[in-house]
């Protein structure tokens, strides 16, 4: 995979475009979610990190209530839309436009909660879409900082992942929690985010493998995923319902576990329950486990979590399965799958030296398979969402 893509190309290609240059350049990172996955909107904690791939956003402001977006990824015609407005997914857009609801949403959402106006937009990505790591939050979040500086408004950053996740939710109709957002706009070079989802407070932890000879590997399985296609919101709903079941405002309230087992008659409930209890209490021993330099042994929690998510959340996926089997067997530390599951991407914990024995070994197992060959990016602990240009 590319490095991430230089501004100055992307300013030019904006003249040429609009036939003016832009104010500016806006970027915003993808993630990678250490562990924590489907804890968010349970309330609970999650760690991600930001990914040096991201999503830039080449920018002018307009003073007409107008936002236009193109975007080098999706040829064809710009798409247009007033900034003030009702929900785009009310808006019954055809299906070439629906990738523009992101940045349209986000221009809605802005300007109705902090009074910013248009924009002209160009977009480009070195972040693939569908790979689980987060290209929607990513997009959402440079057009949100861009929109931000160019009319002049000084907003807060959990404030603004409020509003991009907001945006997603209300403006696309995708149900997420508020993990990637605050993940492209809050991370730091060389630390993952430990974020309390109820409390909203976050704090740094070291992420440094390679001062431990090890790398992490992202393995995106090419089986693509989407937020919005029904399993997701199924999986929110059944928590929801567990939650209501046991009396508890969400399911990081649950502290009795084998209680909370024992009174739900539903078995579905109860994995969907052991998982995100589990869950919780494997992120708040891999930030320890982290600060105390101990990175190496998070490769057991990654395989205890990937083991919940395919058991018990039941979210996992062939490829994902397949490539976690395949690392292990070939040294790697730990694996597991990220994000919203049912498809994306894997991270794989080895020693450096065996990173490449684990590569082949995954590129093997597919081959076998005659499935599409995985591809593999470098994760990088590196900076949130910031004006590049
Ligand atoms: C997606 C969502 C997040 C989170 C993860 C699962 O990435 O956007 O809010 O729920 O899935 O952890």
């Amino acid at each position: 995979m590319t490095a991430a893509p230089e501004a100055a190309p992307l300013a030019a290609g904006f003249a040429a475009a609009y036939g003016r240059a832009p104010d500016g350049v806006w970027r915003a990172p993808g993630r990678v979610n250490l562990i924590g996955e489907h804890t968010d909107y349970n309330e609970g904690f999650v760690l991600p990190f930001a990914l040096a791939h991201g999503v830039s956003v080449a920018a002018a402001r307009r003073d007409d209530g107008i936002v236009e977006a193109r975007s080098l990824q999706v040829p064809g015609e710009p798409v247009s839309a007033p900034v003030d407005g009702g929900p785009v997914v009310a808006e019954g857009w055809p299906p070439e436009r629906a990738w523009a609801a992101y940045p349209v949403g986000v221009a809605r959402v802005l300007r109705a909660a902090l009074g910013t106006g248009g924009a002209s937009l160009l977009i480009d990505a070195d972040l693939p879409r569908g790979a689980g790591l987060s290209s929607s939050a990513a997009l959402e979040c440079a057009t949100a900082l861009a929109l931000c500086d160019l009319h002049g408004v000084d907003a807060d950053r959990r404030e603004l992942a409020a509003l991009a996740q907001r945006a997603e939710n209300e403006q696309v109709g995708a149900p997420c929690g508020i993990m990637d957002q605050s993940a492209s706009l809050l991370c730091t070079p060389g630390n993952a985010l430990l974020l309390d989802c109820r409390s909203g407070l976050s704090g740094q932890v070291p992420y440094a493998p390679g001062d431990a000879d090890l790398t992490l590997l992202v393995v995106d399985t090419r089986a693509s995923h989407a937020i919005g296609d029904g399993d997701y919101g199924r999986r929110r709903a059944e928590c929801e319902e567990a939650a209501a079941l046991l009396g508890v405002p969400a399911l990081r309230d649950v502290t009795d576990l084998a209680g909370a087992l024992r009174s739900l008659p539903d078995p579905v409930l109860r994995r969907r329950v052991q998982h995100v209890v589990t869950e919780n209490h494997r992120v708040e021993a891999a930030a320890g486990l982290l600060r105390a330099g101990a990175v190496a042994d998070l490769g057991a929690m990654l395989n205890a979590s990937h083991l919940s998510l395919r058991d018990q959340f039941e979210i996992s996926w062939p490829q994902a399965d397949t490539a976690v089997d395949a690392a292990l067997r070939a040294g790697a530390r730990g694996g597991r799958m990220i994000g919203g599951g049912f498809g994306g991407s894997v991270i794989v914990l080895t020693a450096a030296d065996r990173a490449d024995r684990v590569r082949d070994a995954i590129t093997a197992a597919y081959a076998e398979r005659a499935w599409t060959a995985p591809a593999f990016l470098d994760a990088v602990p590196s900076a949130g969402a910031h004006r590049a240009a």
